[in-house]
């Protein structure tokens, strides 16, 4: 029994390795380009570890993908790799069509190849999930009911746009070939490894560092925040005792605007290290807004606690203390991460701000 993942090197993909071994002993193949956004630091804890097999590759990479799938045998793909941060994907939408598009419908080819040739129990036993996001919704009313599972896809940035795709693949080559997928879509998530360019790294980082603490437009936009090591449940949950071709909502049941996120870390960060400069609000700049900024995500995840029984176990209150304090002892990981290439990510998104 092996599973094989992609993405395993990023911030979500690296919490649920690290996670699938706290509680197995079941291999997993970990395919990871290691693009800017994929660090082996966040697997560090895993060197030498027999059970775990770390592979540098693409998932466009159709002959490496047949050759891991015929070498390792997974009684499951969890395909987690995907170019991730919105900003990134206004600035140069391309990498988002070839890795979130073409690469998955690359990977559900491979898989099906694979798939069709085996049989009995490892064929009806057998499991594509495709890690997905809210973000494919599109946009909220304030006072409208939160995302379910049939709502209508109204992606509005390149990242969801090119995610609804990949959600769009992933639905067809059940439909069509009976390919034995699961989907989930989750909100956004935080806490430990997560990549200092999403909003509650990036504010804690800069903080630190006494940089502005850059609030795009009035920062009244809404998300729902789940702490990472609970996406991982969800979907160690959902692959174990997801229906086939269904889809299942992740997320927190906790809507908080981004204002109410930075203030929440200036707070904690003024009680776990006080600056000699006053209070980290003083950092707070309002920024020109995003282009096309969805302006509220709420997540229904009334379905998976109903079939499932998945519930997220922690609070955003623990969770985001937890995140500040991780940040607080990590701070060469966050040192390793801030190279070259981001330096010259935040030049491209703040200068012009
Ligand atoms: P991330 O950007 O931190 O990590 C992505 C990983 O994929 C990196 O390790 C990168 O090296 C790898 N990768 C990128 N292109 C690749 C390719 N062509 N071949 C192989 N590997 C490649 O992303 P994340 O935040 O960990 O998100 C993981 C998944 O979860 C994504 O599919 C994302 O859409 C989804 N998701 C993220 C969130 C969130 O809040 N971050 C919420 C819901 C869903
Ligand atoms: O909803 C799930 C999605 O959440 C995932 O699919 C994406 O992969 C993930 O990146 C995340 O997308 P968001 O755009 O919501 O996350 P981000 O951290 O980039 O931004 C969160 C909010 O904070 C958003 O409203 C934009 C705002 N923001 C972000 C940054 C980086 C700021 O106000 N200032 C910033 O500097």
């Amino acid at each position: 029994m092996t599973l094989l993942v992609t993405g395993g090197a990023g911030f979500i993909g690296s919490n649920f390795v690290l996670d699938w071994f706290a509680q197995s002993d079941e291999p997993i193949v970990n395919l990871d380009a290691l693009t800017y956004a994929g660090n082996l630091q966040n697997l560090a804890a895993l060197q030498g570890h027999a059970a775990h097999t770390f592979v540098r590759g693409d998932i466009g990479d159709r002959p490496l993908l047949d050759r891991l799938l015929a070498e390792h045998q997974p009684r499951a793909v969890l395909h987690f790799a995907a170019e991730s941060h919105v900003d990134r994907s206004i600035h140069g939408p391309g990498a988002f069509i070839k890795t979130n598009v073409e690469g998955t419908f690359t990977l559900l080819e491979a898989t099906r190849a694979y798939w069709s040739a085996l049989r009995g129990a490892a064929r009806e036993d057998f499991r594509f999930h495709h890690v997905s996001t809210d973000e494919v919704y599109g946009s909220l009313a304030p006072s409208a009911p939160a995302f379910t599972e049939t709502h209508p896809y109204e992606p509005n940035s390149p990242y969801s746009a090119s995610k609804a795709a990949s959600d769009h693949l992933v639905r067809a080559w059940h439909h069509t070939y009976g390919l034995p997928v699961v989907t989930t879509n989750c909100s956004n998530n935080y806490g430990p490894y997560h990549f200092p360019e999403k909003l509650i790294p990036l504010m804690i980082v800069n903080a630190l560092a006494a940089k502005p603490l850059p609030i795009y437009g009035d920062g009244q936009q809404v998300r729902d925040w789940l702490y990472v090591t609970d996406h991982a449940t969800a979907i160690r949950a959902v692959l174990a005792g997801g229906q086939l071709g269904e889809t299942y909502n992740v997320g927190g049941w906790n809507e908080k605007t981004n204002k109410e996120i930075v203030l929440t870390i200036c707070a904690l960060l003024d009680e776990l290290a006080p600056s000699a400069e006053g209070p980290y609000t003083r950092l707070i700049t309002h920024v020109k807004d995003r282009p096309g900024h969805d302006r509220r995500y709420a997540i229904d995840a009334g379905k998976i606690e109903r079939e499932l029984g998945w519930r997220p176990a922690e609070t955003f209150d623990s969770g985001i203390r937890k995140t500040v304090q991780w940040y607080l002892a990590n701070k060469d990981w966050v040192a390793n991460v801030q190279s070259g290439g981001y330096r010259d990510w935040v030049a491209t998104n703040y200068s012009v701000r």
